[in-house]
């Protein structure tokens, strides 16, 4: 385990929309980390697209972003739903992260995975099932249970923070349940 809290986390949104939703998420998240967790958010807006040619020198944002992911013990993932599956912006900075061949800066590591939506119902179902299955290619060893989907999202937030109760404790007994797990899968 890094740092001086005995568990480091870092957690991205798959939006870069200013006033996305999933970003509101992580931050929220950040805030309510248990006390042992240094939580430091990523952004996903410098990272250009994948472009197999400039993996011998990849460029410096997808360098820090893999440096990131690596010194991390677990990630926390937030994502939309985008016709029914990842945002392109996601599965871009994912790809990134899993080359060069051999060195795949996701492997081994525990990580959660939420979201949330304007929508009212089963909103970023799809997309979240859609990244398990790409998280699993990369040995990813994701936490199955609770699960997450924040719905009409716009009315439960405040100057960038879900103020909503019945959001922030389900989000707050996730990160619980991701330290475990993390805890757990770091001890083997
Ligand atoms: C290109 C696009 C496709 C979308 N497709 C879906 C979808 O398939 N299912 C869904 O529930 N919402 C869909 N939405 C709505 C998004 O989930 C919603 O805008 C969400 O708030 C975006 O996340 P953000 O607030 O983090 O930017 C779509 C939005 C966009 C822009």
């Amino acid at each position: 385990m890094s740092s001086a809290k005995s568990m480091k986390i870092v957690g991205f949104a798959g939006s870069l929309r200013k006033d996305s939703f999933n970003k509101a998420l992580i931050n929220t998240a950040k805030e309510l980390a248990p006390e042992n967790v240094e939580f430091e958010v990523l952004d996903l807006s410098g990272i250009p697209l994948y472009n197999q040619d400039e993996e011998k020198e990849m460029p410096m944002s997808v360098k820090e972003f893999k440096r990131k992911i690596k010194g991390a013990d677990a990630i926390l993932i937030s994502t939309p739903e985008y016709n029914r599956s990842v945002p392109g912006v996601l599965k871009n900075a994912i790809d990134w992260a899993s080359r060069p061949h051999g060195d795949n800066s996701f492997d081994d590591k525990p990580a959660g995975l939420i979201g949330a939506t304007d929508g009212r119902v089963v909103g970023t179902i799809v997309a979240q099932s859609h990244m398990r299955s790409i998280l699993s290619f990369l040995n990813v060893h994701l936490l199955g249970k609770p699960q997450l989907f924040v719905t009409e999202a716009q009315s439960k937030i405040k100057d960038g923070i879900f103020v909503d109760e019945h959001t922030r404790e389900s989000l707050k007994l996730f990160l619980e349940k991701l330290v475990e797990w993390t805890e757990r899968i770091n001890r083997n």
